[in-house]
């Protein structure tokens, strides 16, 4: 039996949720969803109020998703000006920068209101409008919200692309989404670097249709180059705009946003997320999971370019009245205390992060963590992959100090908040397990080769789930075929989530990880066929097979086996060089961090690479190889074996 960990009495007594409530809201919320759902659609306001609740089918081939359809709302007016008349003075972003020099902002709900009107204004008078796609690419600012919610009060539709990206992912998503304006800055300050957002974005653009815009926030003031007639200065622009915009009416099924994922096959995809059933699902998990309370201040240290920040920097917090923290920096910056700096200096109540960022401080040593004063802490947050049991146990002395539950939040980009979590007040914690689904979430273990439903309690499988939730994805951009395919093909009537996962005797869920060609790098999500066609691309290589490896800080590495063409030598300048291609082809978070010359690859005599015998030698695991004699060539396995470059 594993060991849990229950609040203390008194967090109990003053959780939202407690054990029995939950038990109860459950229930509610599995047997009638459209009254569970059509009475927590209330926390949101809308114009015109819904009558319909739920219209969803999960059947291959008639997928469709609605909530609250007939609804209309404005999201930005949810996160903004409903709080204006009743706490405009109360600060709803605070941003703190890289440079712990530079003094940090408080940005109350009145000015919030006011800055992303000005911003919605500039954007009208370029001619945007309802629908329209504007590309995000900035860095941790204030000036990254006003956008998303200036996009989200004229009705256009935001695609946020992570700074850290390179020229060509920037392009696709331009392309692939058909935007109509890019909004960007200069440069970006990280960790106390520069990154030259405007010029990727001078390179992107070059792929790109020339009727797209280009608005630059002037950041540092670093110099760019200026294209006159495409470049805007957008905060130049919001000094002379009006403070006066009024929202738009939107439907609930209209589009909030695009977010490119990546998954096992092709180009990443544009994830489609809608304003009703998103916004009541950000908001009703950012309450109940962090058990939030008027007053508290709030911390998510994840990148508005991922879904993490799009759900609990932005839309979560802020439609519930909440006090945000953004952070540009990073971890490790000026050192290995920033975080608790960061925590001790805004007197931080919740604390979300990765376990990859845990285990990189962990590393530094606790000293880091006891010179700051982190009393104000009354919760602490994981996400992005399981957390090992180490690091769980140096989240809960060193920073929780024994006296802070500890949610761990298994989610997706595709569903919009968190599926599978304990709620503070409700679940004892229990390390490595994400433990209970969150409200609506019928969660189903199938067995990964029959599908057949795993009816007892302790069971192993892949996760599925059997209904719709509102924060769900609708669609994928331009191509619902593809979502289909991908989410509901192969457990028919199911949503498949791509992770294997263990329920124990508690009923308890724990993720065990992808079983797709999908590789968790850092807590991010990362194609293996995107960077395989990245390193195809490149003149000398005639084949290459990426797979993931165990790897200490970052979760899972990138371990790749490359054929090159015939004369090339393998060298170590190559493999240096390799990974710079992979890094401006995708973006640093896709660099390989092993490269195997390979002469050849196993493959069936049908030609298929066999990966499972790939990913055991990245392993370094090769006494176990399984059967081999499908192979067309087993020798090559040898070669591998013998020259594999993990070896710890
Ligand atoms: C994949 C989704 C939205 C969260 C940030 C990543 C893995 C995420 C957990 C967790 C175990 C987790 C899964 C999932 N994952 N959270 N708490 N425990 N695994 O979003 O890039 O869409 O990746 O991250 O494998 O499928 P994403």
């Amino acid at each position: 039996m594993s060991q849990t960990y229950p609040a203390s009495d008194e967090f109990i007594a003053n959780a939202h949720v407690n054990a029995a409530q939950y038990e109860e809201m459950y229930a509610a919320s599995v047997s009638d969803p459209d009254a569970f759902w059509a009475e927590h659609g209330k926390r949101i306001d809308w114009i015109k109020p819904f009558t319909k609740v739920k219209n969803t089918n999960f059947e291959f081939g008639k997928v469709d998703i609605k909530w609250f359809e007939d609804g209309t709302l404005n999201v930005a007016a949810n996160c903004v000006d409903r709080h204006v008349a009743t706490r405009g003075d109360q600060t709803a972003i605070i941003w703190e920068p890289d440079d712990p020099k530079t003094p940090a902002r408080h940005i109350s709900y009145a000015e919030l209101k006011d800055e992303v009107s000005r911003m919605a204004n500039v954007f009208k008078a370029q001619g945007i409008g309802k629908g329209d796609r504007v590309i995000i690419y900035l860095p941790m600012i204030p000036e990254a919200a006003y956008a998303m919610l200036a996009c989200a009060r004229i009705g256009a539709i935001h695609s946020i692309v992570f700074a850290g990206f390179s020229p060509d992912a920037l392009a696709n998503r331009i392309n692939d989404c058909g935007a109509v304006a890019v909004i960007t800055a200069d440069t970006a300050p990280r960790g106390g670097r520069r990154t030259a957002l405007k010029s990727n974005t001078d390179k992107a653009l070059f792929d790109c249709s020339d009727k797209v815009k280009c608005f630059v926030v002037k950041h540092t003031g670093d110099q760019t180059t200026w294209i006159e007639g495409r470049d805007l200065d957008v905060k130049a622009m919001m000094a002379d705009a009006s403070t006066d915009c009024p929202p738009e009416e939107v439907g609930a099924e209209d589009p909030l946003f695009i977010l490119y994922t990546s998954g096992s096959t092709g180009r990443p995809k544009g994830v489609v997320h809608t304003s009703g059933g998103y916004l009541v699902y950000a908001a009703m998990t950012q309450e109940l999971t962090f058990d939030y309370h008027d007053g508290d201040i709030f911390w998510c240290t994840a990148d508005v370019g991922w879904v993490t920040g799009h759900s609990y920097i932005v839309y979560g917090p802020l439609a519930n009245g909440a006090t945000t923290i953004m952070f540009e920096g990073v971890p490790t910056y000026p050192d290995a205390g920033r975080f608790w700096e960061v925590c001790a200096k805004h007197k931080v109540n919740q604390f979300y992060t990765a376990p990859t960022a845990i285990r990189a401080l962990m590393g530094q040593g606790p000293e880091w963590v006891e010179k700051h004063d982190l009393s104000s802490l009354k919760l602490l947050g994981s996400v992005g992959e399981p957390i090992n049991p180490e690091a769980w146990n140096w989240y809960n002395t060193h920073v929780g100090k024994g006296k802070c539950p500890i949610v761990d939040t298994f989610w997706q980009t595709e569903t919009g908040g968190h599926m599978v979590t304990a709620l503070p007040g409700a679940t004892p914690a229990k390390p490595g397990a994400a433990t209970k689904p969150f409200f609506g979430v019928q969660l189903e273990v199938l067995d990964p080769a029959t599908a057949e439903v795993q009816t007892d309690t302790a069971a192993e499988g892949v996760l599925c789930v059997k209904d719709s939730w509102p924060g769900q994805m609708r669609t994928v951009w331009g191509d619902h075929e593809r979502f289909m395919e991908t989410y509901f093909s192969q457990y028919r009537g199911y949503y498949f989530t791509g992770d294997g996962c263990r329920r124990d005797a508690d009923g308890d869920y724990w993720i065990t990880g992808r079983v797709d060609d999908v590789i968790n790098v850092s807590g991010h999500r990362m194609g293996t066929a995107e960077v395989e066609s990245a390193l195809v691309a490149h003149e000398t290589v005639a084949e290459a097979a990426v797979v993931g490896y165990p790897h200490d800080i970052k979760g899972q590495g990138i371990y790749a086996y490359v054929t090159l063409m015939n004369n090339v030598e393998p060298t170590d300048e190559l493999r240096k060089e390799l990974v710079k291609w992979v890094r401006t082809e995708i973006g640093p978070i896709a660099s390989p961090d092993l490269i195997q010359w390979a002469p050849g690859l196993p493959k069936t005599r049908s030609g298929k690479i066999m990966r499972r015998i790939l990913r055991k030698i990245a392993e370094n695991d090769y006494g176990a190889l399984g059967d081999t004699s499908t192979l067309a060539d087993p020798s090559v396995v040898d070669d591998l074996i013998e020259n594999r470059m993990n070896r710890g």
